[in-house]
């Protein structure tokens, strides 16, 4: 399942997993899916063809309805097209089994989600190790601490002992963003993953995924809001479950030089908990029951 990671050595990735020649490290081919409603067959997809290359940040935009987490969702393994090919690195994810996709999605794609989607019983530090008990990636001892670390990039090293109900909606989502890079995945997902916070706090968040593109992360969100969509460097526009049109955004690739002498999100981004507004907790009933899966 993994062969394409002796494969290809002429680019490698931040954490050695993904080497890469020419291709693309994300390629839909003609990806169609069709959900069979009471009303009859309902076409989400109608025959996406997207690339992305390694590095690149890419934002999904697109009216409510138009395919966007469905889309997202064929990516990370959490949905399977109905016909069409996704391939990731080497991996053709929509031949995997479910066993397979969940190991493959643990070690290679971080998923972060609108609701946050961590469990209300565990620490932000439990929360965050949890991926590596999974996936097992990391040394059972290496764990913990490399789970601080991660949360102290996010400016949550301070409340890792502390339940998601107390914290902020904006701190919940930099440690739901912890828990994404808990396997150090080369791919990041995100859906609407500033759609419950006020913009400020929405902004840290942009500031946070600018800091790992810099750092070699390939990042796909989904967003509503147009400004943080420009600050991507490709912006995908979908319309009744077809791509409309692709424009860039104002991200170039000289940022990423400048961001990496940037150390760390200035903590003042995130420092108010009252203006960490967010409308619903982590505590809400998941969307579907694939993100339940994957939390
Ligand atoms: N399980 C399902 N069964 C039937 N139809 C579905 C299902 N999931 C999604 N759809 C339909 O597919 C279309 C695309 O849904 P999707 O969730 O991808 O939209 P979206 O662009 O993410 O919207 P939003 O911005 O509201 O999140 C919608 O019309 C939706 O009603
Ligand atoms: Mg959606």
């Amino acid at each position: 399942m993994f062969g394409w990671l002796k494969k290809r050595k002429d680019h490698q990735g931040a954490n050695g997993r993904f080497r890469h020649g020419n291709d693309h490290l994300i390629e839909l081919r003609q990806v169609f899916k069709i959900y069979e409603t009471a009303a009859g067959p309902f076409k989400a997809l109608k025959g996406v063809d997207l690339q992305i290359d390694y590095g690149e940040f890419v934002a999904v935009i697109g009216k409510s309805g138009s395919g966007k987490s469905t889309l997202i969702n064929m990516l990370t393994g959490i949905d399977r097209p109905t016909s069409g090919e996704v391939l990731v690195g080497d991996t053709a994810v929509h031949t995997l089994n479910e066993g397979q996709i969940a190991v493959w999605r643990g070690r290679n794609v971080g998923v972060i989600f609108q609701f946050f989607q961590l469990l209300p019983t565990l620490t932000a530090i439990e929360n965050v190790m949890l991926p590596m008990d999974f996936c097992d990636v990391y040394a059972l001892s290496e764990r913990e601490k490399r789970a601080m670390s991660l949360l102290e990039q996010v400016e949550m090293g301070q409340h890792a002992y502390k339940l998601p109900s107390a914290l902020s909606g904006g701190e919940q989502q930099r440690v739901a963003i912890a828990r994404a890079m808990a396997n150090d995945p080369p791919i990041l997902v995100a859906d609407e993953p500033t759609g419950n916070l006020d913009s400020r706090t929405a902004g840290a968040v942009l500031e946070l995924f600018e800091r790992l593109v810099a750092q070699g992360k390939t990042i796909l969100m989904v967003t509503h809001d147009r400004d943080l969509s420009k600050r991507a460097g490709r912006i995908i526009t979908l319309a009744d479950g077809e791509i409309l049109e692709e424009t860039t955004g104002d991200r170039r690739p000289e940022t990423a030089d400048t961001l990496k002498q940037t150390p760390s999100v200035p903590t003042s981004s995130f420092s108010s908990l009252e203006s960490d507004i967010l409308a619903e907790k982590s505590t809400q009933p998941s969307r579907t029951s694939a993100e339940d899966h994957h939390a």
